[in-house]
């Protein structure tokens, strides 16, 4: 078993590189299953979401060729099965993106429901109705999603909820259906635009990624290749710049888009740090003890709650009481009793907290409970005096690439141990 094990307590200090975004980059390879063809994917990260994404698609026939750590070469043009095995598919969240992409390309998905963080209830009613509205008859059994089309037709789709999960398997169901598609009340976040812009590149005509209102001409077929890049993961940039709040440190994070982290960025002002945006890069330099602050998490460009933990750890060592209200997922506060461990004063009751901000933390074995949370303990016990042992690091390594060499060039005193 591994941990992470960090002496504190150390203010970070230098420059990181972000790398390609979790959530773009397992969205765009189920995606080039609509692909009758090969296309070179660029900026991928190295994390095991994605290492079982791949074996998901190799599983079906599609010929994964690593042309580099980050650059992989996909040629789907023999797709040997619509079914995704089970045992893989439930061990990530994202593999509901294959039952879109499988039902668009061949009109018949059998997908194994979709596993991932626990966050608390994560239903597919949205994405059902997705596929639905474009002339798939959805089974559900025995743990698995079974969508089978005669044929595919554009309709418009208004969505209950703002799911990107949702969103993009609609974006993915409709690129090669016949007609015109419309999904109102839209995700917006970056990643659906970065699919869009894939998809768009490869020869599908979608407009309006990135509003409230998404509209998909279905062409007969994309290109027969293509180079993509992957955009830059925002939720990482997120981490580091929380980093260097509750570490009091400097840091400078390099290959990001400021434009998709106005909403963090405005909360870290609010604490009292500096902000520097260079628009590919940014400078997060925190010189004193962060003020409280107050966020509620929402749908893409508000504050995003994948970076709720992280900000936790930054509030759990302000100066006053800060609060969270969470609005997306019900229990994304499990990690709140990881910090009580190490000194914090958090009361989180159902789907809001108050975080009490005390003078310091104190090092202490901590658990992940999922993969941001598992972040957020690893700032807290950069920040934290004494030492810090972080278990369930597997959670970490589904979304950060080598999160401990980051940290380390930073200033701190981290390693990965094999128990
Ligand atoms: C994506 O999850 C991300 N995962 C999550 O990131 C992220 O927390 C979340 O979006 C919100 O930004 C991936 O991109 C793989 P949703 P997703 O559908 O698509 C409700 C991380 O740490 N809902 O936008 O599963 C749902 O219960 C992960 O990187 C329905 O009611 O989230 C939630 O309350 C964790 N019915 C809200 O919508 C549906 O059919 C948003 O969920 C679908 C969702």
């Amino acid at each position: 078993m591994e941990k992470i094990v960090i002496e504190g307590k150390t203010k970070l200090k230098g420059e990181v590189t972000i790398g390609g975004a979790k959530n773009a980059a397992i969205a765009i390879l189920p995606a080039t299953i609509l692909i009758n063809g090969i296309c070179t994917i660029d900026n991928i990260p190295e994390i095991s979401d994605i290492k079982i994404c791949c074996d998901i698609l190799e599983k079906i026939g599609v010929k994964i060729n690593r042309i580099s750590k980050h650059t992989l070469q996909i040629d789907s043009r023999n797709i040997t099965s619509v079914e995704a095995p089970l045992d893989l598919t439930s061990k990530f969240r994202a593999s509901y993106y294959l039952t879109g992409a499988l039902l668009g390309r061949c009109k018949h998905a059998t997908v194994g429901m979709p596993g991932g963080c626990k966050l608390g209830a994560r239903p597919m009613d949205q994405h059902i109705k997705a596929f639905e509205a474009l002339g798939g008859e959805v089974e559900i059994e025995q743990g698995r999603i079974e969508v089978k089309a005669k044929k595919l037709q554009g309709n418009a789709i208004y969505l209950d909820v703002v799911s990107v999960g949702a969103t993009i398997n609609a974006m993915l169901t409709a690129v090669l259906a016949d007609g015109v598609t419309t999904i109102e009340n839209a995700a917006k976040e970056p990643h659906i635009v970065d699919l869009a812009n894939f998809l768009n590149k490869m020869g599908a005509n979608i407009i309006g990624a990135g509003t409230d209102r998404i509209k998909i001409q279905g062409v007969k077929e994309l290109k027969k290749e293509g180079t993509y890049s992957v955009v830059p993961d925002q939720i990482e940039a997120g981490t580091f710049m929380l980093a260097a709040v509750a570490t009091k440190g400097d840091i400078t994070i390099r290959n990001c888009i400021t434009k998709h982290l106005e909403s963090v960025t405005a909360k870290i002002i609010e604490m009292g740090a500096e902000v520097e945006d260079f628009g590919d890069a940014i400078r997060v330099n925190c010189t004193k003890r962060p003020n409280k602050v107050n966020i509620k998490t929402l749908p893409y460009p508000g504050f995003p709650t994948d970076l709720q933990p992280q900000m936790g750890v930054a509030m759990a060592i302000a100066n006053g009481t800060s609060i969270i209200s969470e609005s997306i997922w019900d229990s994304r506060f499990q990690y709140v009793e990881e910090l009580n461990r190490m000194g914090a004063k958090i009361t989180a009751q159902g789907k809001v907290a108050f975080f009490q901000g005390v003078d310091k933390l104190i090092g202490a074995p901590v658990y992940a409970t999922d993969l941001r949370a598992g972040a957020a303990l690893v700032i807290a016990g950069i920040a934290a005096e004494g030492t810090t042992q972080v278990y369930n690091i597997e959670y970490i390594d589904r979304g950060y690439e080598d999160i401990e060499g980051k940290f380390a060039k930073l200033g701190a005193k981290i390693q990965r141990v094999n128990e």
